[in-house]
């Protein structure tokens, strides 16, 4: 995004996250990139119960440095269930080839405060924030449904649903899973108040694949901080497959390329709908495309994705934040 004068103009960001690996490198991406301004970080359940994703955003915070304000929101669907991802990504939703977060941070961990509306303290400010969600959407839901922090959302980019198959069931994507109310609401929602709704979603991500090689390269950097992202990122390609020979594809961090650089995709306007009551469909976003002849667009849902080029921001990332 560029001024008359073609200078890159600064973009505030607020994130929501469940803080799994894959959240933590999309994180990383934002800190590391010119003129982003991180406002906010909200944690919500997902991957792992919230004490868990908490402790990982406090450690996270102390290891990498983060000034923001850190608050933790929804501990459970707005069902009140909870589905985590831990049977895939371990208990910390980190799953590391060596060393963790917690082997490499000694300092005392700073207090995240609990808030039912982490973007209550924006609305008394007059900027307001584009929101880049990597998990559940029960947090956000909760927010657009109150007029107060509402206002202050510019966009919303999610990393959640697909536009083909899904992965934590056969029709669903995790976090779509997790919450398919809230993604609804913020789905409806955003489309009522003309909020911009921007959905990355499993098909899309599923274009951009790490390797093990990819983490023997950060570790060669050489510092304390590429062994511990280098382990992260070992353990994470090993999830598909143990021996690690096969790729794996990269979520949160595919959608923070994508806010970060729109160009890098295709965006088809849709009308997205979630399915709330299939038995074996629930979570699933539908997407109709044949819009406005079928449907109204209520979303822009990415498409083709340049590979290359997310690839290589995301590694990036990871090696500036070695240092
Ligand atoms: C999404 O689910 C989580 O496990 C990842 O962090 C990502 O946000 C992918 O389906
Ligand atoms: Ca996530």
């Amino acid at each position: 995004m560029s001024s008359p004068n073609g200078q890159r103009l600064r973009r505030r960001v607020w994130l929501d996250t469940d803080m799994g690996f894959d959240d933590l490198a999309a994180v990383l991406m934002l800190q590391h990139a010119a003129n982003v301004e991180i406002a906010g970080m909200s944690l919500c359940a997902g991957n792992a119960p919230l004490p868990v994703v908490r402790r990982s955003a406090a450690l996270a915070a102390a290891c990498f440095g983060w000034a923001f304000p850190i608050t933790a929101g929804a501990g459970a669907a707005l069902n009140g269930s909870s589905v985590t991802a831990q049977s895939v990504l371990g208990e910390d939703a980190m799953r590391s080839a060596g060393l963790g977060l917690g082997d490499v941070v000694k300092t005392e961990l700073a207090e995240i405060a609990d808030a039912e509306f982490p973007l209550a303290e924006l609305a008394e400010s007059a900027e307001s924030v584009e929101v880049l969600a990597l998990g559940p959407l029960t947090n956000l839901a909760r927010w657009m449904q109150a007029p107060a922090s509402r206002q202050r959302i510019a966009s919303i980019t999610w990393m959640g649903g697909s536009a083909g198959p899904g992965n934590h069931t056969a029709a669903a994507e995790f976090n779509a899973f997790v919450d398919p109310e809230a993604a609804q609401i913020v789905i409806a929602e955003a489309a009522k108040v003309g909020i911009p709704f921007k959905m990355v979603g499993l098909d899309a991500c599923r274009q951009v694949r790490v390797r093990a090689a990819d983490a023997a390269n950060l570790r060669a950097i050489g510092t304390q901080k590429a062994a511990l992202l280098a382990d992260l990122l070992l353990g994470y390609v090993r999830i598909p497959d143990p021996s690690g020979q096969s790729p794996m594809s990269v979520y949160d961090p595919t959608a923070a390329a994508l806010w970060l650089q729109p160009e890098l995709t295709t965006w088809r306007p849709a009308c997205v709908d979630v399915e709330l009551v299939g038995h074996h469909t629930r979570g699933m976003t539908v997407c109709e495309f044949r819009v406005p002849r079928k449907a109204q667009a209520n979303a822009e849902v990415a498409g083709a994705v340049d590979e290359a080029a997310v690839r290589a921001m995301v590694l990036a990332a990871l090696a500036a934040a070695s240092s």
